[in-house]
C-alpha cells in the first residue's frame, strides 16, 4: 500500500524520483507526486491518476524549468483516507515542511481536531497531511528538524512511515518506520536512497538496510545515520546484499509482469527447492538447517494464517501435510484467526504465509502469538520483510520479486515449500510413505517448463477457451480435493484482474444451492486430473451440463469421459503422483484469468482498486 521513494544524490532527483516509483507502482496507483529541492524552495508535482500523468508533465514542463534538483521524495498511492484526487496526492506541503506517508494514522480525528483548535487548516482529506502540521508546531519549540520531525511521529498511533524534507534544512531527508516497511541503501558514489520496498533501489545497489521499527533514517550529503526515533541516539544497522537482480524487475519483452512470472513459474521453483534443501545431506527431503526447521519437525499441529492467493496456498499443503506426513493442519484467514480465542497446543507452530510478508493481519496475528509465547515461523518471498525478520524460524521462496499485482509464482513457489515440508515430516517421522515423491518434485520444474513451452499448445488452447467464453456472465471453477483450492485460486484470478463474477467451489457443493446459478450463460471450468476424485467430480459435472452451462475440462489427456463432456478441453501434462496436479492446474487458471483479462483490456498489472502490499487492516 503507497510506495515512498527518497533520494539524496548526485543525479537529477525528479528521475530517480520517477523511476523508483516505477518500480514501486505495484504499491499504490490511485495518484502520485514527486517534490524536488530547488534553491531554498521545494517544489512539489503530482496528479490524480497512474505515474504517466505526472511523465506527461515533466514532458510538458519547459525543460528550463525542469529542475537539475538532486534531492527529492515521491509516492505512489492507495488511498486510505480521502479519494485519489490531485488534493489528496501525496506530497503534501504544509508550511516549510514536504512529506510522503504510508500506513493509517489511527488518531487522525484527535490530531485534526486538536490542530485545528491551533488554527491549522488542512488542505487534503488525508491523515498522513497532518504530519505536517504536527512537525511545524515542534519547529515552534525551537527544536532542529530531525528533532521535530521525531517529536512529531511520537505521536502518530498506527502502522506507518514517513518520508520528510524541509525547505529550512536543505540536503536532507529523513525516513521514519513504524510498521510499515521501509529500507536505505547507499550506492558506490555516496548517493542515499529510502524507499518502501528495494526494487527502486536495485538501478543503483544492492547493498540495503531495512529500518527496524522506530528506526529514523537521516539522509544528508554527509552520509546516512540512523538514530532511534523515541531516544534520539544512534543506532547501527545491519546491511544486506539483495539476492534480486535488475533484469528480474524489468518486463523483458512481454507484455505485462503477471504473464513474465506466470512463465517464470519452473526456474522459481527451481531455485526454491536449491535455496531450501541441503543437498549434500543423503536422506530424502532434506531440508537446510535453520531455527524454522527444528521449530516445524518439533511442532504438534501447524496453523497456517494467511490472505488472498496465500491462504489458498495453505490450504494444498494442508492436503499434504495431513495425508503423507499426518501432522495436524488448520489453515486460517489472518483477518478472522486475528479475533477468534482458538485452542491451541503448547507445541503448536503459528506459520504466516505471506509472499510480501508484510500483511498487516497475518504479522498482527504472528506477534499477539508470539506475545502468548507461541512459537512462530514465517514462508516469505521477502528476505528482510517484516513477517520473516519477527518469527522465529523464516523459509523463503525464491521467486524474485513479484510485480504483477495478481500472486502467480509466489503461490506456486509457496507450494513448492509445503511440498518440502510434507517430504522432510515423513523422513523424520517415518509415519506415512511416498514412493518417489521426492524424485518427482525435484522432476517437477521441468514438467512445467515442457507445459509452458510454446509446443505443448497449451497458452493457444487457453486463449481459445477464453475467446469463446469471455461474454459470459458468470464463472464457476470447480474442483474436489487438492484442486479444491485451486479452484478458488482460479476464481480469485479471475476477480482480480478480469472484474467477471466467478466463484471456486467444491464440486460437491455445488448442489447444495449454487447450481441455482446454472445456465448457458454461465461457464463451468471443471478442475479433474486423474486422481481419487475425479470420478466424483465428473459425476458433479454431468449435473451442470444438463442444466446448460458451457464447459472447461481440465484433465489428463486420456480422459475421454471428461472431453465428450467439456465444450473445450485443456489437458495435463501426465504426473505419476496425482498430487502434484496442482502445479499445472495452477498455470492453467493462471493463464485462463490472463487470456481472459487480455480481452477485456483491463490493465492486468495493476487492476483497479488493488494494491500488492496490504498493510492495513
Ligand atoms: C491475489 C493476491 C492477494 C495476496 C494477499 C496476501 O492475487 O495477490 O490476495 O495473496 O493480499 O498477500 P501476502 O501473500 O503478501 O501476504
Amino acid at each position: 500500500m503507497c510506495g515512498i521513494v527518497g533520494y539524496v544524490g548526485n543525479r537529477s532527483a525528479v528521475e530517480v524520483l520517477l523511476k523508483g516509483l516505477q518500480r514501486l507502482e505495484y504499491r499504490g496507483y490511485d495518484s502520485t507526486g514527486v517534490a524536488f529541492q530547488k534553491g531554498n524552495r521545494i517544489e512539489i508535482e503530482k496528479s490524480e491518476g497512474k505515474l504517466e500523468n505526472i511523465f506527461k508533465r515533466f514532458k510538458e514542463m519547459d525543460l528550463n524549468r525542469a529542475p537539475v534538483s538532486t534531492v527529492g521524495i515521491g509516492h505512489t498511492r492507495w488511498a486510505t483516507h480521502g479519494k485519489p484526487t490531485t488534493q489528496n496526492a501525496h506530497p503534501h506541503r504544509t508550511g516549510s515542511i514536504v512529506l510522503v506517508h504510508n500506513g493509517i494514522i489511527e488518531n487522525y480525528r484527535e490530531i485534526k481536531e486538536d490542530l485545528m483548535k491551533k488554527g491549522h487548516e488542512p488542505q487534503s482529506e488525508t491523515d498522513s497531511e497532518l504530519f505536517g502540521f504536527l512537525v511545524l508546531e515542534e519547529l515552534k519549540l525551537k527544536k532542529s528538524f530531525i528533532d521535530a520531525v521525531r517529536f512529531a511521529f511520537q505521536k502518530l498511533e498506527g502502522a506507518c512511515s514517513v518520508v520528510v524534507m524541509s525547505e529550512n534544512d536543505p540536503d536532507t531527508v529523513i525516513g521514519i518506520r513504524n510498521g510499515s516497511p521501509l529500507v536505505a541503501g547507499i550506492d558506490s558514489e555516496g548517493a542515499i536512497y529510502l524507499a518502501s520496498d528495494p526494487q527502486p533501489l536495485l538501478d543503483y545497489t544492492k547493498k540495503v538496510v531495512y529500518l527496524e521499527n522506530g528506526d529514523m533514517a537521516i539522509a544528508k550529503r554527509s552520509g546516512l545515520e540512523f538514530r532511534d526515533v523515541i531516544t534520539g541516539k544512534v543506532v547501527q544497522r545491519e546491511t544486506i546484499e539483495l539476492q534480486w537482480s535488475v533484469e528480474q524487475i524489468d518486463k523483458q519483452g512481454y507484455p505485462h509482469f503477471m504473464l513474465k512470472e506466470i512463465y517464470e513459474q519452473p526456474t522459481a521453483l527451481i531455485d526454491t527447492f536449491n535455496s531450501n534443501l541441503d543437498r549434500i545431506d543423503p536422506t530424502s527431503f532434506p531440508l537446510a538447517k535453520h531455527p524454522g526447521v527444528d521449530k516445524l519437525m518439533n511442532a504438534s499441529e501447524l496453523h497456517l494464517i494467511a490472505c488472498g492467493t496465500s491462504y489458498y496456498a495453505s490450504l494444498v499443503g494442508k492436503y499434504w501435510l495431513e495425508k503423507y506426513a499426518r501432522v495436524s493442519t488448520q489453515v486460517e484467514f489472518a483477518s478472522e484467526f486475528r479475533y477468534r480465542d482458538p485452542v491451541l497446543d503448547d507445541r503448536a507452530l503459528i506459520v504466516g504465509v505471506s509472499q510480501s510478508g508484510e500483511t498487516a493481519d497475518t504479522l498482527a496475528v504472528l506477534r499477539d502469538l508470539k506475545k502468548k509465547g507461541k512459537a512462530t515461523a514465517a514462508v516469505s518471498n521477502v528476505r528482510g520483510s517484516t513477517i520473516s525478520r519477527e518469527t522465529d524460524g523464516a523459509f523463503f521462496t525464491s521467486a524474485g520479486p513479484e510485480i504483477g499485482v495478481a500472486a502467480t509464482k509466489s503461490f506456486l513457489t509457496q507450494m513448492g515449500i509445503f511440498l518440502l515440508w510434507t517430504g522432510a515430516f515423513l523422513e523424520r517421522r517415518k509415519k506415512g510413505s511416498a514412493d518417489g515423491l521426492f524424485e518427482e518434485t525435484v522432476h517437477l520444474p521441468h514438467v512445467l517448463k515442457n507445459y509452458l513451452d510454446d509446443s505443448s499448445g497449451i497458452r493457444e488452447k487457453i486463449k481459445e477457451a477464453a475467446r469463446a467464453t469471455v461474454t459470459k456472465k458468470g464463472f464457476f471453477f470447480i474442483g474436489r480435493g487438492s484442486s479444491y483450492p485451486l479452484a478458488l485460486e482460479g476464481a480469485l484470478k479471475l476477480k482480480e484482474i478480469a472484474y467477471v463474477h466467478a466463484e471456486g467451489y467444491a464440486a460437491g457443493e455445488l448442489k447444495h444451492g449454487p447450481i441455482a446459478m446454472i445456465d448457458e450463460n454461465v461457464v463451468v471450468i471443471v478442475l479433474a486430473p486423474k486422481d481419487g476424485w475425479r470420478d466424483k467430480t465428473i459425476s458433479n459435472l454431468e449435473e451442470v451440463k444438463a442444466r446448460g452451462a458451457q464447459i472447461i475440462g481440465v484433465g489428463d489427456p486420456s480422459d475421454r469421459h471428461l472431453q465428450d463432456l467439456s465444450h473445450h478441453f485443456i489437458p495435463l501434462p501426465t504426473l505419476k503422483n496425482e498430487d502434484l496436479n496442482v502445479f499445472p492446474l495452477s498455470i492453467v487458471v493462471q493463464l485462463f484469468s490472463y487470456e481472459l483479462a487480455t480481452l477485456k483490456g483491463t490493465d492486468i498489472d495493476k487492476p483497479r482498486n488493488l494494491a500488492k502490499s496490504v498493510t492495513v487492516e
